[in-house]
């Protein structure tokens, strides 16, 4: 059954979008260099690259933009903020970052710092459920190697499993064995769990994760991009918490970690912002906003603006209206089972913010080093003017001594969903778009690059058609 929940609100100002062509779509793709990442956005119909910082900001939150105050120190805004977070949280120290990634570089060297003045610290890790890309690379840049544990059931698409964000908790403990204590510098409990299809972590992996990291003196990092999603779905599926709030399930959820990062371009409903919060270690905050001045700016506005600030002071709590929750996750799951009636395989259950396509049993023809799953968002993108974004061996890259593509675990594309943005009309004009690409998809061809970046390839590559 499809669930269709409407919108609980009205549309105010609309923005036009441009009609193209098929033929025009090939040309602009070609031009692109056969990488939707390079296609200027106007030339895109429904843009589902991403749902980071491409939400609709509401009535409410525009007009405490006109109350952002511009000051250098001390904005009256910040101290908005900062209550804001103290209020859902209950964390104490409060840094804005310009994003997210912002956060990350501010925080992760401090806290290696940190850890090498107290522990014997000779190769250090980081330990995730599952690192966002960003979040490797800012580990990585610290000279720290960055490990996934998450649960097996999470890379079987097929399998149903209420938390395939989970910790596999016997092999986060093994990995702490193995590379010593002293050497894990932080665990990181990405909620949701983007990377395997924004899947919710459990209250109870939450809480037992914390108890390992309590056992080996390791602090918690919340990475908190879809904090209000992760909480929906623990108050749906835990029966335990079938009538908590949602306010109520995060502050128990943050109870169990000792620091925030956050993009708050996902569920706070801000175009741009970030936060990292730490909930008392005053030692951490100092040597955070030390690193915070010359990376992000002033400890009271991080590369924000006062009405940045005041957005999101807003935002942060309308990301957790329930009624809201139900119909944004209920347009994922809507746009989810639509695409599982018409005989395309996705990550099950459909997560938070995006429908994760299963390209690897879609186009079996095409190998993983000839990226299936950008084949497919190419013909996506050619049939319906939209744009998706492959989650597989392109983001994946290569291995850094050998230089060889290094094996992914899966070649999905991710139909990312903007909050408040489209209907639930775009939602079917996407899966009658996807019923064009079933006609001719063994004709589908694989892809070669004809430019291959160093790093973080996927975003500029170019690439062609192998014939
Ligand atoms: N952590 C998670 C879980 C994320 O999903 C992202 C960004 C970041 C950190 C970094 O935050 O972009 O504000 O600097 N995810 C976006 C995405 C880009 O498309 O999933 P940022």
């Amino acid at each position: 059954m499809t669930r269709r929940i409407p919108e609980p609100f009205r549309i105010k100002m609309v923005e036009s979008i441009k009609q193209t062509t098929r033929e025009y779509r090939i040309q602009a793709l070609a031009e692109a260099g056969n990488n939707p990442f390079l296609l200027r956005s106007e030339d895109v119909y429904i843009d589902l690259l991403t749902d980071s910082g491409t939400g609709a900001m509401s009535d409410k939150q525009w007009s405490g933009m006109m109350l952002g105050d511009e000051a250098y120190a001390g904005s009256k805004s910040f101290f908005k903020l900062e209550a804001a977070v103290r209020d859902i949280f209950e964390y104490k120290h409060v840094i804005p970052t310009h994003q997210g990634r912002g956060a990350e570089q501010i925080l992760f060297p401090a806290l290696l710092d940190r850890r090498r003045e107290i522990k014997n610290v000779t190769q250090p890790v980081f330990i995730s459920n599952y690192h966002f890309d960003t979040t490797a690379a800012h580990v990585e840049l610290t000279g720290s190697q960055a490990i996934n544990v998450v649960i097996p059931e999470a890379k079987d698409t097929k399998a149903y499993h209420p938390f395939k964000g989970n910790f596999d908790l016997v092999k986060l403990e093994q990995t702490i064995l193995e590379h010593g204590a002293d050497n894990v510098v932080a665990i990181i409990v990405t909620v949701t769990c983007n990377s395997v299809g924004g899947q919710p972590v459990a209250m109870d992996n939450i809480i037992e994760t914390a108890k390992i990291a309590v056992k080996y003196d390791i602090p918690v990092v919340m990475d908190s991009a879809r904090y209000c999603e992760n909480a929906w779905f623990i108050k749906q599926r835990d029966e335990k918490f079938k009538d908590w709030t949602i306010p109520a399930i995060i502050k128990e959820m943050y109870r169990h970690a000792d620091i925030l990062t956050m993009s708050a371009k996902k569920d706070p409903l801000v175009n741009i912002g970030g936060l990292c919060c730490i909930k008392e270690r005053e030692d951490l905050f100092k040597a955070v906003q030390v690193r915070c001045i010359p990376f992000e700016g002033f400890i009271t506005y991080g590369g924000l603006s006062g009405r940045d600030m005041e957005a999101l002071a807003v935002g942060l709590y309308e990301g957790m209206d329930e009624e809201y929750l139900n119909y944004r996750i209920g347009q994922v799951e809507y746009l989810g089972a639509k695409l599982l009636e018409a005989g395309i395989p996705i990550q099950y259950p459909t997560g938070g913010h995006a429908v994760f396509v299963d390209a690897a049993r879609l186009l079996p023809h095409i190998p993983g080093h000839e990226f299936p799953a950008h084949a497919l968002a190419n013909q996506l993108y050619i049939e319906g003017g939209i744009r998706g974004v492959e989650i597989g061996s392109l983001l994946l890259g290569r291995d850094p001594a050998t230089k060889e593509q290094k094996l992914s675990a899966f070649e999905l594309l991710r139909l990312t969903i903007p909050r408040r943005v489209y209907t639930n009309d775009h939602m079917d004009y996407i899966v009658d778009s996807f019923k064009e690409v079933l006609k001719n998809i063994n004709q589908i061809k694989g892809l070669t690059f004809t430019y291959e970046p160093p790093i973080l390839r996927h975003f500029t590559a170019h690439l062609e058609y192998i014939k």
